[in-house]
């Protein structure tokens, strides 16, 4: 059995469906985890979907990523804009990942407009809703 690809969300992704609707969709959390699940088994790989609110477990999901994964999809959320750790994370791991986002967030506060994570990914998908998911399952599906 091949290693999982590893899906990691950041803070608030928790309370997709009710957080905002009108800028990251209706569905849940555990919506978009199934439609991951579907999508990885189409490409042929199974995933870990976790999530959490808390920086440093974020960083310890890449890390495990890093040993026990072939990939990352992650959507750092928040920590997007502000998180150096996050960035040294990914870029200790030797797993090839991309950051996603359900918004578009250049098109949002200008706070939004800087990553911290961008340059410690292979490449970034955004503005998609729940199929920047599957898009950025595609894409790190096609670097193995
Ligand atoms: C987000 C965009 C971020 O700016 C925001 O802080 C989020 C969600 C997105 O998926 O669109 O929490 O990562």
């Amino acid at each position: 059995m091949s290693k999982p690809i590893f899906v990691i969300n950041g803070p608030n992704l928790n309370l997709l469906g009710a957080r905002e609707p009108e800028v990251y969709g209706a569905q849940t959390l555990a919506d978009i985890e199934a439609l991951c699940v579907e999508a990885a088994q189409a490409l042929d790989h199974v995933i870990v979907f976790v999530q959490s609110n808390i920086e440093g477990e974020l960083v310890d999901f890449i890390q495990q990523a890093g040993r026990e994964g072939a990939a990352i999809v992650i959507n750092p959320a928040a920590y997007t804009h502000t998180s150096v750790a996050i960035h040294d994370a990914l870029k200790s791991v030797d797993v090839p990942s991309v950051e996603i986002h359900l918004s578009q967030p250049a098109k949002r506060e200008s706070f939004r407009r800087r990553s911290y994570v961008a340059e410690a990914v292979h490449g970034t998908i955004s503005g998609f809703g729940a199929d920047s998911y599957v898009l950025g399952l595609q894409a790190v599906s096609n670097l193995l």
